[in-house]
Formats: C-alpha cells, structure tokens, sequence
C-alpha cells in the first residue's frame, strides 16, 4: 500500500491507502476521490483524470508522453506545469506521502 493524499477540488483531504501496480485514477476512484469522474475508464479520451503532481514527483515520474500531453489541453480544469492525467500515472511506492491535487473547476 502507498498512502496518498489527494486534495479535492472544494480543498478538502483525502488520504487513500493505494495500491501498487494499479493508476493513481483507479485508486482514486475506487476510493471515492472527487473530482475525478474518469468517463472515459482510463482510455485516454476524456481528461476527466486531471490531477497536479507536486514538482518533486512530477520530475520524478517524467514528462507525460505525447497521446497524454495532447489531451491534458482537453481538460475542463486549466494545466498547470505539474499537470498529469491520473490514469495514466502507475502507483509505486515512489508516490508514498505524495500530495496529489484535483483541479477546482
Ligand atoms: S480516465 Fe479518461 S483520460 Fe484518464
């Protein structure tokens, strides 16, 4: 398990215990994160995963790949640097302790 703190977009904390090996929008999801509706179910067709990684773990994980970075211009919540799509970001125990926010709208 990885703990993970996501910050929904009405500035509340979710903590979630991951798990490893599935993306940061399934564990997301399966806890009830909001903010992250993922319509798409992690196919990269929706941009409803946004999520802003902070710098350190950004850095770490890599620039998204090019099919990743075209739809992050899809999303309803504006990028930012630090801009990833949450399906698209694997859990390891590199995200342990991360602070993960869900753009306001
Ligand atoms: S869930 Fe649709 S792009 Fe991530």
């Amino acid at each position: 398990m990885t703990r993970i703190t996501f910050i929904q977009p009405d500035g509340s904390e979710k903590p979630v215990e991951a798990k490893n090996g599935l993306s940061l929008m399934e564990n997301a999801v399966n806890s009830g994160v909001i903010g992250i509706t993922a319509e798409c179910n992690g196919s990269l067709a929706c941009a409803t995963c946004h999520v802003v990684l902070p710098q350190d773990l950004f850095d770490k994980l890599g620039a998204p790949m090019s099919h990743e970075d075209d739809m992050l211009e899809f999303a309803e919540t504006e990028r930012q640097d630090c801009s990833r799509l949450a399906c698209q970001v694997q859990v390891s125990p590199d995200l342990d302790g991360a602070v993960i926010r869900v753009p306001a709208g």
